[in-house]
């Protein structure tokens, strides 16, 4: 090393290591199939990787070797065909490099005149297109979709209480100002009316029907009764995908009922907003194009590696009278570097912002938007033969309609809560499929939920034969 510089001293030598490095993740990428979707830290390994901070230098091969070790084979797994909890997109190859590109480029995307930023706003005018918004609508890559809502709330609240909110607070008319949504939302939205400072409480969780989508009648009736009440209802959510089973709330109708009522229309489409690009699916999404905010993740039905969010909304002004600020440091130039008419730290809460936009650039420019489109086609596809084969098995239940790639079901029995928790457990531990769990009707339910374009008919068939094996296996152990 030169002075303190942290650059190699034997470029030749990196290249090569990098090389390997680089032949090593493919290697991995290329056998996700051989290994276990999931397998639990060793305790030995745990304790041994804790250690001092390191002040002498170690060589990159050795510090690699102890990531293929000790870090690798004990991944969340979610890239593997078999994982199928939560709600998690698989990554590719092709965004794996691009992520690569972008940390070699160590961009800044807080704002600033570069070309790191015309790829991001590509990607907002992809967007637009994909959602039907207009032309003058603005957007902006965060975290994931908590982080998108959180967003989609503070534009919201902005518009129902004007610039004062910003320096003032929320005042009276921020304590009178009461959100709604179905009983299915994400448990991200309370959180964001609770950051908002608007507490949790002040969103109404609607009642649902069968399909768990928003009962209109009773959005109406908590509508009518909180103004009757002298409160102020600001911002209606729709959920485009419930995290449980995946309903689409009627878009329409409560695009309908926020114009009626002056309400801001936020949709929730963390997953499901993607389905735009499926043609089987995008129907039934009508109304999405209404909405004044969307938030979406990239890294789930997107494809792209975690972690690419998104909001987009409607009123670029409105975003930007959210968050711009005057500050000496971030004067903006005329021309040079300083120059620049689109600042991202403007439309959101992040100054310093890593350049999300590329890794998802390249996923859709190189396998094209109806390849995505596919790929979400052929998930939702799986979830029904999946549902087909629980159907046909005595000894399962199907918990819930299946509307798109969730799959809600158990292993009967009369202990069915505890069974199914173990059941669970168990499937995560022998590391072929790993679902997840939620409650259903107060139920507890093994739930599927199929993002990943890696998977296969195989892996749906493989998840029925381990839930039928392992339930009897833990029936027959309690009998004994
Ligand atoms: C409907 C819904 N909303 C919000 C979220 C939160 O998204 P993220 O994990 O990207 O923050 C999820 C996550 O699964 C979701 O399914």
């Amino acid at each position: 090393m030169a002075g303190h510089s942290l650059d190699p001293q034997d470029w030749t030598a990196l290249r090569a290591q990098g090389h390997r490095m680089l032949d090593d993740v493919f290697d991995h990428l290329q056998s996700l199939r051989d290994q276990p979707v999931w397998r639990e830290p060793p305790p030995d390994l745990r304790a041994r990787f804790r250690e001092d901070l390191p002040q002498a230098p170690a060589d990159l091969a050795a510090v690699h070797q102890q990531f293929r070790d000790e870090v690798l084979p004990y991944s969340s797994g979610n890239a593997h065909p078999g994982f199928m909890g939560w709600v998690q997109g698989g990554g590719t190859a092709v965004g794996m490099l691009a992520e690569m590109l972008a940390a070699g480029m160590n961009s800044n995307l807080g704002g600033r005149d570069h070309m790191p930023l015309e790829v991001e706003q590509q990607v907002l005018a992809w967007a637009r297109r994909m959602f039907a918004f207009p032309e003058t609508a603005s957007g902006l890559f965060v975290t994931g979709a908590s982080q998108a809502n959180f967003v989609g709330v503070l534009v919201a609240r902005r518009r129902a209480l004007g610039a004062q909110v910003r320096t003032q607070g929320l005042g009276q008319g921020g304590a009178r100002l009461t959100a709604y949504a179905s009983a299915a939302v994400h448990g991200c939205v309370g959180r964001a009316m609770d950051m908002a400072g608007l507490g949790s409480d002040a969103l109404r969780r609607v009642a649902v029907d069968r399909d768990q989508r928003i009962e209109l009648a009773a959005l109406r009736a908590a509508i009518a009764a909180d103004r009757a009440a002298g409160l102020t209802p600001f911002l209606l959510v729709g959920t485009a995908g419930t995290v449980d089973v995946g309903a689409i709330d009627d878009l329409t109708a409560l695009a309908d009922l926020a114009a009626a009522e002056g309400l801001h229309f936020h949709v929730d489409g963390a997953f499901g907003a993607l389905g735009v690009l499926a043609p089987s699916i995008a129907p039934r999404l009508a109304g999405l194009e209404r909405a004044d905010s969307i938030a979406f993740d990239w890294h789930k039905w997107g494809q792209t590696p975690y972690d690419a969010g998104f909001l987009l909304v409607r009123d670029a002004e409105l975003h930007r009278a959210t968050f711009a600020a005057d500050a000496q440091y971030l004067r903006r130039a005329e021309r040079g570097l300083a120059g620049g008419d689109w600042w991202p730290c403007d439309y959101g809460p992040d100054l310093s912002r890593g350049f999300r936009a590329l890794k998802t650039w390249f996923t859709l420019k190189t396998f094209g938007a109806a390849a995505i489109g596919a790929a979400i086609e052929g998930t939702c596809a799986l979830a029904q033969q999946l549902a087909a084969q629980v159907s046909a098995e005595p000894e399962l239940e199907l918990l819930a309609p299946v509307g798109l790639n969730i799959v809600c079901f158990r292993f009967r029995d009369d202990d069915a809560d505890a069974l199914n928790a173990e059941i669970v457990m168990r499937l995560h531990e022998a590391g072929r499929v790993a679902p997840s769990l939620t409650r259903i009707d107060g139920r507890t339910a093994i739930r599927a939920a199929i993002v990943n374009h890696r998977t296969e008919a195989r892996d749906v068939a493989a998840l029925v034969e381990a839930t039928l094996e392992t339930g009897r296996q833990c029936r027959h152990r309690r009998a004994a």
